[in-house]
C-alpha cells in the first residue's frame, strides 16, 4: 500500500528539497547545539556566516569553555539576543566540568543547564540522539496552525501548548529528528508568513486552512501593545587621543557588551533642553560639549531607542560610575576590537570620521 501519511509526505519532500546547510547531517552534538542556539529568533541566512566563524574559532567545547566572555561576544557581535551567547558559554563550562565534556542525553538533565529550554533540549535530543521530542519554533507554529486551522491567538501560551501536543502526536517514532527539521524547513521555505507557496507544498491537500481558505489569514497573532520610545545620549568622551568605553554590567540588557557611556534623558527632551551638568554628575567627568549629531534609531523587543550622539572633551581621564564597573580609554582600532552592540555601531559609523580627526589632530599637535 502507498504510504501517504503526513509524515511520509514530509519526509519525501524534505529529502528532495532540503537546503544544503552547513550543520545538516552533522552528528556532532556540539555543532548541532551551536547551530540550534544561533537559529533561535534568527534567519538561516544570517546565521550561516556566524556559524562558520564560531566553529572555526571554538572548534571544541573545551576551547569555548576556556575563552573569555569578551571573545565569545565579539564573535556573536551583530547576531543579537546576546543572552544566548552568554548562556552557551556558561553551559560549556558546566558540561566540561560536571559532565566530562559530554552532553547528557537526558531531557531533565539538559533542562538544568543554562540556555537549555524546551526548544533547545528537544532539538538537540531529536536531531542528534533521535529521541522522540517534538520541537516548536515560529516556523512550526505557523505550519501547524495552518495544517489544523487553529484560529486561537498564537501568542497565548495555551495555544502554544496545543501546538506542542499536536507536534508530539504527529512525531514519527522512526525519524523524529528528521521530522522536526523537515517541518521547520517547510515553514522556512514553503509555508512562509506571507504568500505561502501552497501549490508546491506536500501537505496542501491535508491543510485545513487551505480547505477553509484561511491560509492567508492564519496564524492569528494578536497585535502587540505599542512599545515606548526611550531617548538617551551616547556620550563620546575623549581625553587627548583616546575615547572612553564602558562595559555593560551583568543583569542588564546587552550585558558584557561595550558602549560609549549612555545617559538616559527624561521625557520631553529636545536638543535645546539638554543639560550637561547632569551628565557631569552622573559620570563624575569634567567635560565640555564639542559637537552634537542627530539621533540614530534602533528598535529592541520592548522599546524603540532614539540615541543622540554628543562629543565631549574631558579634562582628565578620571572616571567613576555606579552603573559601569569596567571602562577603558581606547583609540578607534581598540574600540573595534571590543564586542560592541548594534546601536553603538550606528553611533560609531555616524561619528567615526570626526573621531578619527580628533585622534589625528592630537597626535600631530604633540
Ligand atoms: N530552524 C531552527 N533549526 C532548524 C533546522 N535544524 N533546520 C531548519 N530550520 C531550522
Amino acid at each position: 500500500m502507498r504510504d501517504s501519511t503526513v509524515q511520509s509526505k514530509i519526509r519525501k519532500w524534505f529529502r528532495k528539497n532540503k537546503r544544503p546547510l552547513p550543520w545538516r547531517g552533522e552528528k556532532n552534538w556540539y555543532y548541532i547545539w551551536i547551530s540550534e542556539v544561533m537559529l533561535q529568533q534568527t534567519q538561516v541566512e544570517q546565521v550561516i556566516p556566524y556559524y562558520h566563524k564560531f566553529i572555526k574559532k571554538f572548534n571544541t567545547i573545551e576551547r569555548l569553555a576556556k575563552a573569555s566572555q569578551e571573545e565569545v561576544l565579539k564573535i556573536w557581535e551583530g547576531l543579537g539576543y546576546y543572552s544566548r551567547a552568554r548562556n552557551l558559554h556558561r553551559a560549556t563550562k558546566i558540561i566540561v566540568d560536571n559532565y566530562n565534556s559530554t552532553l547528557p542525553p537526558i531531557r531533565e538533565e539538559l533542562l538544568k543547564i543554562p540556555g537549555f529550554g524546551p526548544y533547545t533540549a528537544n532539538a538537540v535530543l531529536s536531531l542528534v540522539f533521535n529521541q522522540p521530542y517534538g520541537v516548536v519554533d515560529g516556523n512550526i507554529k505557523r505550519v501547524l496552525s495552518r495544517l489544523f486551522a487553529i484560529e486561537d491567538d498564537i501568542r497565548e501560551s495555551k495555544t502554544q501548548k496545543k501546538i506542542q501536543q499536536l507536534m508530539d502526536n504527529l512525531l514519527p517514532s522512526k525519524y523524529p529528528g528528521e521530522f522536526n527539521e523537515a517541518m521547520m524547513e517547510l515553514g522556512a521555505t514553503t509555508c512562509t508568513p506571507t504568500a505561502p507557496l501552497c501549490p508546491v507544498c506536500p501537505l496542501s491537500k491535508d491543510c485545513q486552512a487551505r480547505i477553509k481558505k484561511l491560509e492567508g489569514i492564519l496564524p492569528y497573532k494578536s497585535k502587540r501593545a505599542k512599545i515606548p520610545t526611550t531617548r538617551s545620549v551616547a556620550c563620546i568622551v575623549y581625553h587627548q587621543d583616546l575615547f572612553l568605553l564602558v562595559k555593560r554590567p551583568e543583569h542588564e540588557m546587552l550585558a558584557g557588551l561595550w558602549e560609549f557611556p549612555v545617559f538616559k534623558l527624561n521625557n520631553g527632551y529636545s536638543d535645546s533642553g539638554f543639560n550637561i551638568s547632569s551628565i557631569r554628575n552622573q559620570f563624575n567627568l569634567d567635560i565640555s560639549l564639542k559637537k552634537s549629531w542627530p539621533a540614530i534609531k534602533h528598535t529592541y523587543t520592548h522599546f524603540h531607542l532614539k540615541l543622540y550622539s554628543k562629543l565631549f572633551e574631558a579634562v582628565s581621564s578620571e572616571f567613576q560610575s555606579e552603573l559601569y564597573e569596567d571602562y577603558r580609554w581606547l583609540g578607534i582600532d581598540g574600540i573595534k576590537k571590543l564586542p560592541v552592540h548594534k546601536a553603538m555601531w550606528k553611533v560609531l559609523n555616524t561619528t567615526e570620521a570626526e573621531l578619527e580627526a580628533i585622534a589625528k589632530r592630537y597626535i600631530v599637535d604633540t
